[in-house]
């Protein structure tokens, strides 16, 4: 039996992580196995990685070194947890994948597309979540709530940078409405239910489908 993979998106400061929490539990709750992961990292190879990429030391990085470094952080981390889980039948729920780079390295820094997608494919050997929640959040908010403490090197960016990935990210959800959920802003209770809602759609068309 395979599990199924889900990912939660979305520009800096939009709870996901208070989120994936809820969906954890809920899934939980009903019976699945749930691996939560998160990306940059999720293996000690790859939160080294992170820890390279997020030092606000390395302001002297180059946009290729960034988008090489998040690809190679992806490839262990899908060959050593993301996988494994997949073929065990658990569901993985992962903080950001693929489309944090289309979004920040695509749309943020403007590297070509056609290189994304090859970098990506490198990555991910054409894996695909099956269901990602997209949480939108206005910019500036969000990155005031992200920034409360130390903000990393991504987060140090310009606004203009962060606009770009917003609009980044809803060209995502148009191009791909099968499989990314735009959750918009609203408070953590809504923004739950809204989810839950829709993960229990997946799971009903799932059950159709199996
Ligand atoms: P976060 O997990 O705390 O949100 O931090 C990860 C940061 O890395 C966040 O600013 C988004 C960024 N990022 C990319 O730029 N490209 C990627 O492919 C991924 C996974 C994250």
């Amino acid at each position: 039996m395979t599990g199924f993979f889900i990912t939660l998106e979305g520009p800096e400061g939009a709870g996901k992580t208070t989120q994936a929490n809820h969906l954890i539990h809920y899934l939980q709750e009903k019976g699945f196995s749930v691996l939560l992961t998160r990306e940059p990292g999720g293996t000690a190879i790859s939160d080294k990685i992170r820890s390279l990429l997020l030092d606000p030391a390395n302001g002297k990085m180059v946009e290729k070194t960034e988008i090489l470094l998040y690809a190679a952080a992806r490839a262990q981390h899908l060959q050593e947890r993301i996988l494994p889980a997949l073929a065990e039948g658990k569901v993985v729920i992962c903080d950001r994948f693929a489309d944090s780079t289309f979004a920040y390295q695509g749309y943020g820094r403007g590297l070509d597309v056609h290189m994304i997608e090859t970098v990506n494919d490198v990555a991910t050997e054409g894996i695909s979540p099956d269901l990602t929640f997209l949480l939108m959040v206005d910019v500036e908010e969000g990155l005031t709530r992200a920034t409360r403490e130390e903000a990393d090197r991504l987060e140090q960016e310009q606004m203009a940078f962060h606009h770009r990935v917003a609009c980044g990210y809803q060209a995502l959800a148009q191009q791909f409405p099968e499989r990314i959920v735009t959750i918009g802003a609203g408070n953590i209770e809504e923004v739950r239910q809204e989810m839950i809602d829709m993960l229990d759609k997946f799971l009903t068309r799932r059950k159709g489908s199996s």
